[in-house]
């Protein structure tokens, strides 16, 4: 199993890192049979998996109870979890517990988004022995304040924002940071600029890894297909397919026979 200080020697030696979201034991158990590096379980679990419109109504219950179905399946793998909506922002004492209660549910690091308001907690956590995931550009539960899911630091302004507030969490003690939704350009300058790793989820080629939504890459979401996510399988019309073929052999008592039969 990699570990957390695998990720920086990774970049260093110039090998990408391959991340992917995950929710549940039983694609945990896929994922472990894989070579994917590192596993989040992220709060977008509360859009696929809880079909809300956005990542705020992920609660610390629900990444908990999602945390322990993972860590079950995926025992070889590095497992970050996301601390959901505001659960960091109640003063540090409220926030350690939320952190206490992932770690003891198996999580190995947790991923917060944002820096401004966060560096000192951050530190905290890093000086406490919890490896910490930084995330800037597009962060989801800013939704509102961003005005939707938008690219960001597309303006001179923003970019370096972006950048300046990536700088700060290298500082704060995070392991490595993720990218989200930003210019191309942009995710290889904070790439060149950090020694910790970028994990680029729409921030091109030039970062240190990639992170995907596992839904999306098995073509499982026909709801929402962002440009950024490349879908390496068509799953949707593969289960559809095993589903009618289930009913039509039900339908014409084709199913079951004398094999699935005692
Ligand atoms: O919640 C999530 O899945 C994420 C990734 C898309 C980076 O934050």
């Amino acid at each position: 199993m990699r570990k957390a200080p695998d990720f920086e020697r990774m970049k260093n030696d110039g090998l990408p890192i391959s991340v992917i979201t995950c929710y549940d034991y039983w694609s945990a158990r896929i994922i472990n049979q894989t070579n994917i590096d590192m596993v989040l379980v992220g709060d977008s679990l509360a859009m696929v998996m809880h079909g809300h419109k956005n990542t705020i109504p992920a609660t610390v219950d629900l990444m908990v109870t999602h945390t322990e179905s993972v860590l079950r399946g995926a025992t070889d793998k590095f497992i970050v979890t996301d601390l959901p909506f505001l659960s960091y922002r109640k003063g540090m004492s409220q926030a350690i517990d939320v952190v206490h209660r992932v770690m003891e549910a198996g999580a190995h690091a947790v991923k917060l988004e944002g820096a401004a308001g966060n560096l000192e907690f951050i530190a905290h956590l890093v000086e406490s022995g919890i490896p910490v995931m930084g995330h800037v550009g597009l962060v989801p539960q800013s939704v509102h304040v961003l005005g939707g899911f938008k690219a960001q630091g597309v303006t001179e302004e923003n970019a370096e924002y972006i950048l300046e507030s990536a700088v700060s969490l290298e500082k704060a003690g995070c392991f490595s940071v993720v990218l989200e939704c930003i210019p191309a350009t942009l995710g290889q300058s904070i790439t060149n600029r950090l020694k910790i790793p970028t994990i680029g989820i729409g921030a091109g080629p030039h970062v240190s890894g990639q992170i995907l939504v596992l839904h999306d890459l098995l073509g499982l979401n026909d709801e929402f297909k962002p440009k950024f996510a490349k879908q390496y399988l068509n799953g949707l019309d593969l289960i559809k397919r095993a589903l009618n073929d289930f009913d039509d052999e039900v339908k014409k008592g084709a199913f079951p026979t004398d094999i699935h039969s005692f």
